[in-house]
């Protein structure tokens, strides 16, 4: 396991070369199926770590330790203020081992050193927002019109026990969406992290030991999604569980939650579209959208992965467009100067491969002029295909890879061109490049997304809520609204007599 990249820093290297356990009522312990798995550093396909596998015991063992974390000992008893604190804490901690935290990210997902530093901090901030919330979440008093007189209000409680999965994508930033609201609300957690990329979550484990957050009130559990994640999603003493991934494993999800119908939030797959009007300003709109797809490789939920240009600027941009990509420096995210790291795995690489090939049987014209030949790591390259129709595969299902799909329009009427936004299962993001604001209010409206930036991509603040409408998911994480799916809301009413 000496196949560690150069330019890692001590701190990184050896958390990497550790042996890794699962994190159960504040203790590092063995999996009970004594087995490790093995993780690859997407950038050379190497192996660089193994794993604890955490099996169907070892969710027990974490979720008894979160459920007496939850019913008893300190964590109930702490004051909304101690429970910021922490999680203050928490935020300088990431803070202050960005560059190995940023390290480690590169090492599990792939994605460019610069681009994984810009995430930590993020996350940070993620924290921060969070913590403000936990002194702020309150219910009101309610005025009632019954006979007598009442003194009614309600309460917001932690929702309790919650499983929490995800995926590999944005490792670190996914399982501080997760964990830091759910904290904030005063839940205890299991948290499991996608088999790819378990490294960054388990770092994250002993900070929020450092942090001072006692013992069971965050369990880490690595495995694999059919054992460890169908045993936490089904496990009759979790009170929710919280879900990021594939819209294919959150009906399984919802499924294994029926047996004691704990809450379920789902943050699912998207094919989310986005419109360049003709009196845009290219000079912004053409990189927007170039980077709305290409970003960390197309594995982004609410990537833009379909492209609705105007007819009068439809030529250009595509061929801009292509350039752009053309032009992204791809290689190792360790690398100086890289824009585009590999896929996360050969599944995936092979997976986006295949939804190329298919799309250009299918008809459509591949636009981009770059062709990758094998070498080392999991790469695809920026790919814009051409002339693609509403009933390709290509078109209709999430690719999570760099592959856009661009398609003119040459009419103005809102209705139709919502008509082809909305024709999707998936209903999560959705863009506009447009001077005309009146314009860009009304198709907002039209559009059955949970977001929509108008000349902008990703808005990634974590004051905005973020979430699907249709088979994009269930819920919102992010603002105020990821405190709610957290807690259950009691309402009290004393007859005073
Ligand atoms: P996945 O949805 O199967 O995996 C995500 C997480 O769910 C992982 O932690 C995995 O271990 C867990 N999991 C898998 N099966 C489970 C089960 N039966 N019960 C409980 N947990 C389970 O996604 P996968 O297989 O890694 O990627 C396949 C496709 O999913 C991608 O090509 C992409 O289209 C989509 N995807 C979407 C994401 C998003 O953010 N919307 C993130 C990751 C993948
Ligand atoms: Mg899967």
């Amino acid at each position: 396991m000496s196949t560690l990249h150069p330019r890692l820093d001590a701190a990184a290297a050896d958390f990497i070369r550790r042996e890794h356990r699962l994190l159960i009522d504040g203790r590092w312990v063995a999996a009970s199926s004594g087995r490790l798995f093995e993780v690859e550093d997407p950038g050379t396909g190497r192996i660089i770590a193994r794993v604890a596998e955490g099996v169907a015991r070892d969710i027990d063992l974490a979720v008894d330790a979160a459920r007496r974390a939850f019913d008893g000992g300190d964590w109930p008893k702490l004051k909304p203020a101690d429970r910021s604190r922490l999680l203050l804490r928490l935020a300088d901690l990431i803070e202050r081992h960005g560059d190995e935290l940023a390290q480690l990210e590169v090492m599990d997902n792939g994605k460019p050193l610069a681009v994984a530093r810009r995430g930590i901090l993020g996350t940070a901030d993620m924290v921060r927002y969070m913590a403000g919330w936990a002194t702020k979440f309150n219910g009101e008093a309610v005025p009632l019109s019954m006979p007598g007189e009442w003194h009614a209000y309600t309460v917001r409680e932690a929702v309790g026990v919650v499983g929490q999965i995800i995926p590999w994508n944005f490792p670190l930033s996914m399982a501080i969406w997760k964990l830091a609201p759910a904290l904030a609300a005063g839940c205890t957690i299991v948290l499991k992290p996608a088999e790819q990329t378990p490294l960054n979550a388990l770092r994250l484990g002993e900070l929020i030991l450092e942090a001072g957050f006692p013992a069971g009130v965050v369990n880490i559990v690595t495995g694999f999604g059919a054992e460890a994640g169908a045993a936490l999603a089904a496990h009759p003493k979790v009170d929710k569980v919280a879900f990021t991934g594939s819209t294919q494993t959150g009906k399984r999800i919802v499924q294994a939650a029926l047996g004691n119908l704990k809450k379920v939030t789902l943050e699912l797959g998207g094919k989310s579209p986005v419109f360049i009007f003709p009196d845009a300003d290219l000079e912004a709109a053409v990189p927007g959208a170039a980077n709305a797809i290409f970003f960390n490789s197309g594995q982004v939920c609410s990537a833009g992965s379909r492209l609705y240009v105007h007819a009068r600027v439809y030529e250009r941009v595509v061929a801009d467009l292509a350039a752009y990509g053309d032009r992204l420096r791809l290689g190792h995210g360790m690398e100086e100067g890289v824009d585009l790291g590999p896929l996360i795995s050969r599944v995936q690489m092979e997976r986006v491969r295949g939804y190329i090939e298919k799309g250009c049987s299918d008809g459509a014209t591949l636009v981009s002029q770059r062709r990758l030949d094998g070498g080392d790591g999991f790469f695809v390259a920026p790919t814009v295909l051409a002339d693609t129709r509403a009933e390709m595969s290509v078109v209709r299902e999430e690719i999570f890879g760099p592959v856009l799909c661009a398609m003119p329009f040459d009419d103005d009427d809102l209705e139709r061109l919502a008509g082809l936004a909305n024709d999707s299962d998936y209903g999560l993001f959705a863009g506009i490049w447009t001077r005309d604001f009146g314009m860009a209010h009304k198709l907002a409206k039209r559009i059955r997304a949970g977001s929509v930036s108008v000349n902008a991509h990703m808005v990634n603040d974590p004051a905005l809520p973020f979430g699907g409408f249709k088979q994009s998911g269930w819920g919102r994480e992010r603002g105020r609204e990821a405190l709610d799916i957290y807690s259950e809301l009691k309402s009290v009413a004393i007859n005073l007599g």
